[in-house]
């Protein structure tokens, strides 16, 4: 039994996947390996340049915890293999998995190109698949169970358009679930978020106007702009020992977005 402070986090490793960023924003890998590792956890931060990890990697050290950075291309086999070596080689264990990395598309299925659809499908869905393929022994050999989260979008129940973006989010709701019904005898506990529209570096990078950006928060219930750090504290949760009862639940992450008509910009 843990008290009603301690998120039964300290101690464990956790793989971040696409935690690193830019010198200064928030994004929500970003914001859940700082929360994880203020939580007691020790976090390794991958991202496809090792220079993004390491200032993840520095905003954690600043803050007195724990972390680690890896480079890594994660919809290479061997690079994921690797990332799961670099846990065990460093401290001898992996509990946590937080699938995060993904990227956006905006057109409609006529308009949609090949090559775009097949880098989409790439990013967004094959990293999740093979992190987890070598996280999952390497959780099961650590004994003490593991945790998985991958991270989604509303625009898998709730499309406005950016159709092989939709597509590629929908897919994570079935995987997340599909590896949560083999792997709970595990001991391994596997959930899936959908953010809503959060204000992070992939969205606003390409620019984002004033009112794109009131309209994406007047699409919540509570008229709220998420951040990075809304969707960090989910993962957290999730992670946690309070939520040892949890497993293959789609969490919606939005101020209500998808359960209003506005348009979320
Ligand atoms: N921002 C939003 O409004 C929003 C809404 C719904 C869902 N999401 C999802 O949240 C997740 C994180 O989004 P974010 O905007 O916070 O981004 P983020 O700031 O967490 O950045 C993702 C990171 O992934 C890294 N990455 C990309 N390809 C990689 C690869 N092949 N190998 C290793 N690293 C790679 C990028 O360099 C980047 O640093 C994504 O899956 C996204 O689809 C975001």
């Amino acid at each position: 039994m843990v008290n009603s402070l301690d998120l039964g986090l300290k101690g464990k490793v956790a793989i971040v996947a696409g935690g690193g960023g830019d010198l200064k924003g928030i994004g929500n890998g970003r914001a859940a390996s700082i929360l994880l590792a203020e939580a007691g956890a020790k976090v390794i931060v991958v991202d496809k340049d090792l220079s993004l990890a390491q200032n993840t990697v520095n905003m954690i050290k600043e803050r007195d915890g724990e972390a680690l950075g890896i480079g890594a291309d994660l919809t290479k086999a061997n690079e994921c293999k690797k990332v799961v070596e670099f846990s065990l080689d460093n401290w001898g264990r992996l509990d946590i998995l937080d699938n995060n990395i993904g990227i956006a598309s905006k057109l409609s299925v006529v308009e949609e190109t090949e090559e775009h659809w097949e880098r989409v499908m790439n990013i967004n869905l094959k990293p999740m698949f093979l992190m987890s393929k070598y996280a999952i022994p390497a959780m099961i050999n650590s004994g003490g169970g593991g945790s998985i989260v991958n991270i989604s979008s509303i625009s898998a129940t709730r499309p406005k358009g950016l159709t092989s973006y939709s597509a590629s989010k929908g897919a994570v709701l079935s995987l997340s679930q599909a590896m949560a019904v083999d792997h709970g005898k595990d001991g391994i506990r596997v959930n899936c978020i959908l953010p809503g529209p959060v204000y992070t570096p992939m969205v606003y990078s390409d620019g984002m106007s004033k009112s794109q950006r009131s309209q994406r928060q007047n699409a919540s219930l509570i008229e709220l702009e998420g951040t990075g750090w809304d969707i960090g504290k989910a993962v957290v949760y999730l992670c946690s020992e309070w939520a040892r009862y949890v497993t293959g639940h789609l969490m919606v992450v939005d101020g209500g977005c998808s359960l209003s008509a506005k348009p979320r910009g």
